[in-house]
């Protein structure tokens, strides 16, 4: 067996595994549709309206904004540690090399934070403002719906050093990007339909070039009429033009990304991997959604739940974020001093009570 085969049998025996482990997880998860249903209503009304706007104003803020939930999800799970600035005690994630310079829409979620913390002050984790707004831009630009699941806290801290671990990179093998996946649950099909997020939004040159000047190459999954236009466009790395990951329609969800890739037409290194050197299988769900959009939307639908479940912080754990870019201050309860009246009435500003 070629040593390459061998590697990929052995990928797939680990993702069986997990996919086993991940079905315990599921049994225990704690998120639930209806967590704010009465300490919110107004949640999904405000950041449908918010999402609108912004995609109105700018069809490709879709893209950027449902990419901020797999940027959360993947390093240290959905806690909303990606949008937490540096400070004195940690570098924030979002200068990891997949994130800096390549992440956007972090405006549009303070908006939204902003109009959550009028209506119901202090309860909406900016974990479940990234994943329901994910949902909601995808919508927007016609893809598939799904029930978001709440009740997720926000992270104290953040990990640069993860981030930069766990976020694929354009350059990553077959293997590898098989491993990314598996290591967080994600089996193959699963890994393919999450690749069709690249449906919409927009590919800067520098992820681009090391495949059309070195040091990859990638001849076998781009034709020559797309190499040539990609040549054009990013005539070095550091051009600013942006290059759309679906040659199609990068405006629209919809399953021309899975075509545009069979036809040679895939921007990324990390997309034409799929149908180069990831194996049978994966090359058969790039088919599959290729030709059949109900179950890429479907199969999409039912990855980004699970995504969304990626080790949440719950119940007392974390806290619940009064601003997205940083922790909230100590709590003033602490400074009380010790001969304070237990008796005498206390109104403590409602701050105070989530930590
Ligand atoms: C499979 C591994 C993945 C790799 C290696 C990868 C890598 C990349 C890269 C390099 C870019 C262009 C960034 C830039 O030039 O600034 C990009 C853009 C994008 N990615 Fe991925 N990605 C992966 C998976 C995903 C997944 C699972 C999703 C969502 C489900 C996703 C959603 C997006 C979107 C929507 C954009 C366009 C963002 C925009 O236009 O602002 N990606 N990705």
């Amino acid at each position: 067996m070629h040593v390459i085969d061998m590697a990929l049998l052995l990928l797939i025996l680990l993702t069986m595994f997990l996919q086993e482990h991940i079905t315990s997880i599921e049994a225990c998860n704690k998120l639930t549709p209806d967590f704010y249903s009465e300490s919110c209503p107004q949640l999904e009304h405000i950041v449908q309206t918010v999402v609108k706007a912004a995609v109105l104003k700018e069809t490709r803020m879709a893209a950027s904004l449902m990419r901020l939930e797999f940027h959360d999800c993947f390093v240290s799970g959905c806690d909303g540690s990606l949008l937490l600035d540096d400070t004195a005690n940690f570098i924030g994630e979002k200068t990891a090399k997949a994130n800096i310079g390549s992440l956007r829409g972090y405006e549009v979620i303070d908006e939204i934070k902003a109009q959550l913390e009028i209506e119901c002050p202090h309860t909406v984790s900016c974990a479940d403002i990234l994943a329901l707004v994910a949902r909601d831009s995808i919508v927007e630009v016609g893809g598939p719906t799904w029930t978001v699941e709440y009740g997720r806290r926000d992270s104290t801290t953040a990990n640069l050093t993860l981030a930069n671990l766990d976020l694929p990179s354009a350059l990553i093998s077959g293997p590898q990007l098989i491993q990314n996946f598996a290591s967080k649950g994600f089996n193959l099909q699963q890994l393919v339909a999450l690749s069709g997020g690249h449906t919409i939004g927009f590919a800067r040159c520098a992820p681009i070039a090391p495949s059309l000047y070195g040091p990859l190459t990638d001849e076998n999954s781009m034709n020559t009429a797309y190499h040539t236009f990609l040549e054009k466009a990013c005539p070095n790395g550091s051009a600013p033009s942006l290059i759309p990951l679906d040659d199609g329609t990068p405006g629209k969800f919809d399953s021309s990304y899975y075509t545009k890739l069979l036809e040679g037409n895939g921007a990324l290194h990390s997309d034409r991997i799929m149908i180069d050197e990831s194996g049978r299988t994966v090359l058969e769900y790039v088919s599959l959604f290729a030709k059949d959009q109900e179950c890429f939307f479907n199969d999409f639908a039912k990855a980004m739940v699970l995504m969304g479940r990626l080790q949440p912080l719950t119940g007392s754990e974390g806290q619940i974020r009064t601003n997205c870019h940083f922790v909230n201050p100590p709590s003033k309860l602490k400074t009380i001093p010790k001969t304070f009246n237990h008796k005498l009435p206390l109104r403590t500003p409602a701050a105070d009570l989530h930590p």
